[in-house]
């Protein structure tokens, strides 16, 4: 964490970064993360569903995204480091990159905790990565199974899934 928020810190040098949350999982990342910045930073979040379903292999996506809460200020000319919990098939990150890049920020950065690229479907890459890791179903540190789990401490392997 401290070394995304170093390189953050630098790459944004002297600018001010509006660090944008996806629901619900990024919340505890996102909490973490912008402690770890040296820069004049405000926070927001922004709320997504994907149509799917979420069966005992893992959440397999129709590939239909939609927004369900909007940001509450224009992103116009802003430094967007949009912050998201785990990068997996890519659907999520496309929707949202077209989205945002419709608003004409200033610049857009990617950032994830965790990072599947084993299960990539569509080709996005995240400009900030904690950890990549193999094609497991995790849960903790804001990552849920069902909505459970989110509180753990850690993020753990979720066994049989
Ligand atoms: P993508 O659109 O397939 O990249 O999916 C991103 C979203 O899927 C994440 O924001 C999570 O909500 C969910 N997701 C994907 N893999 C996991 C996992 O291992 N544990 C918990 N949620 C996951």
């Amino acid at each position: 964490m401290a070394e995304i928020g170093s390189q953050i810190s630098r790459d944004f040098y002297g600018e001010p970064v509006l660090f944008l949350g996806v629901l619900k999982g990024s919340a505890v990342f996102l909490a973490d993360l912008v402690r770890e910045v040296d820069l004049n930073a405000t926070f927001d979040f922004i709320g997504v569903a994907s149509y799917g379903k979420r069966d005992d292999a893992a959440w397999e996506s129709t590939g239909e995204v939609r927004l369900t809460k909007d940001v509450d200020q224009s992103l116009e000319g802003k430094n967007i480091v949009l912050v998201e919990d785990i990068l997996d098939t890519g659907l999520t990150l496309t929707y949202l990159r077209k989205v945002l890049l419709a608003h004409a920020p200033k610049s857009l950065k990617i950032a994830v905790l965790l990072d599947k690229p084993s299960r990539r479907k569509l080709p996005v890459a995240a400009d900030y990565v904690g950890f990549t890791i193999a094609d497991e179903f995790v849960v903790g540190y804001g990552l849920d199974y069902a909505e459970q789990y989110r509180n753990l401490r850690d993020v753990c392997v979720l066994e049989g899934h």
